[in-house]
Formats: structure tokens, sequence, C-alpha cells
């Protein structure tokens, strides 16, 4: 049997409701047998601050741990004032110290983004990638994914629109294949 990849899944959005994150459950249901998505919570990251990392907190701990223990990162998030959420970049700076033992390097990475309005978080996509050039983080090129009009890619029943569909199927089998080319050796 070929080898399953664990990929720690990032959701910019926090919200209950967030469409981001339904969007995040239904790649992995889409995900090929060879991946396994895990959504990494987010939300209770103490905004980073050095001082008190001399002494991590636990919640720092165990989110570096989830990163550090997958083999590729996956990165789901809505655009914030043509950006990206506080909350995400917030994890990602946790992510990337101590100095010299960041988490994210070297896993191959994707990003999508997610928003109701008509440019699909191009800005915010844009700015991650950004981060992940330093953070030396793999980063899928094509596909890109910008899913705009989101408001409408699940019913009621939280059930994936079928005309979305094909797009998520189609962005996660290429991701698939680009975390086999860039598994970290
Ligand atoms: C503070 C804030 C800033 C926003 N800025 C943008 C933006 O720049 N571009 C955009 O397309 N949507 C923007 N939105 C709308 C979000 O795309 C929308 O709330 C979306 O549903 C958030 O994703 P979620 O459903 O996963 O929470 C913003 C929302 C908030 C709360």
């Amino acid at each position: 049997m070929s080898k399953v990849y664990t990929v720690a899944v990032l959701v910019g959005s926090l919200r209950k409701q967030s469409i981001n994150r339904k969007v995040a459950l239904a790649l992995a249901e889409l995900a090929p047998a060879n991946l396994r998505l895990n959504i990494v919570e987010i939300g209770d990251l103490a905004l980073y601050n050095e001082d008190i990392d001399v002494t991590p907190p636990a919640a720092y701990s165990t989110f570096r741990d989830q990163v550090s223990s997958s083999d590729a990162v996956l990165f789901v998030t809505p655009e914030y004032n043509r950006s990206v959420p506080a909350p995400l970049k917030n994890a990602i700076d946790v992510g990337s110290r101590p100095y010299g033992k960041s988490a994210w390097s070297g896993k191959p990475g994707a990003v999508i983004s997610v928003s109701p309005g008509a440019v699909g978080g191009f800005g915010a996509n844009h700015h991650l990638r950004q981060s992940l050039v330093f953070l030396d983080v793999p980063c899928m090129q094509q596909p890109e994914a910008y899913l705009g009009g989101a408001g409408s890619a699940f019913d009621e029943a939280g059930k994936l629109s079928e005309k979305v569909r094909p797009f998520l199927q189609g962005f996660i089998d290429a991701y698939a294949k680009w975390v086999e080319q860039h598994k970290k050796s």
C-alpha cells in the first residue's frame, strides 16, 4: 500500500458557521486515499509574544507538535481587508518559532482562499504565499484556488454544491500529487 500523508489544515476563520471550515471539511472528504486531512485549531493561540515564549504556553507547544508531526500543510482562508486574517497570521508566527526550529520548513503546502465576494480572497491568498516563501514551504502554484461567490457553495443542510465540487476535487487531487512530489525526505 502506498504511504498515507497527513496534512495539517489551518482554517483562517474562527466562526462556527465558517464557509472556510465547511470547505476544509469538504476537502477532507474529497481527498484521495493517500492524503489524510486534519484541522489543526488556531483559536486558542495567544497573540505571539517572544516574552511569553520563554516558557511556551501549552497551546503553542501543542500547535507546534501538530504541525511538525504532519507531512504537509494546507491553508483554507477568508480574506480580511484584502489580507490574511489575524488568527491565521498569528498561527504562522507561532509555528515559525523558536528561531531555527520552524514547524513549517520543507512541508509541501497549498492555499485556497474562499469568499462570498467575487474576487475569491485573492489578496489573502497572495499575502499568505509571501510568508510561505520565507518559511520554506514549497507551495503549489497550479491550480490557483480562489473560490468566489462561496455564499452558495453549501445548501442549508450543509451539502456541497455540485457546481463547486469539481473545482475542489481538482484542487485536492493536484495537491495530493504535489505532496507526493515534494515530500520532505
Ligand atoms: C474584518 C473582516 C474583513 C473582511 N474583508 C474582506 C475582504 O477584504 N475581502 C473579502 O472578499 N471579504 C471580506 N470579508 C468578508 C468575508 O469574506 C466573509 O465574512 C466570509 O464569510 C468569511 O469567511 P468565513 O465564512 O469562513 O468566516 C471580511 C470580513 C470581515 C469580518
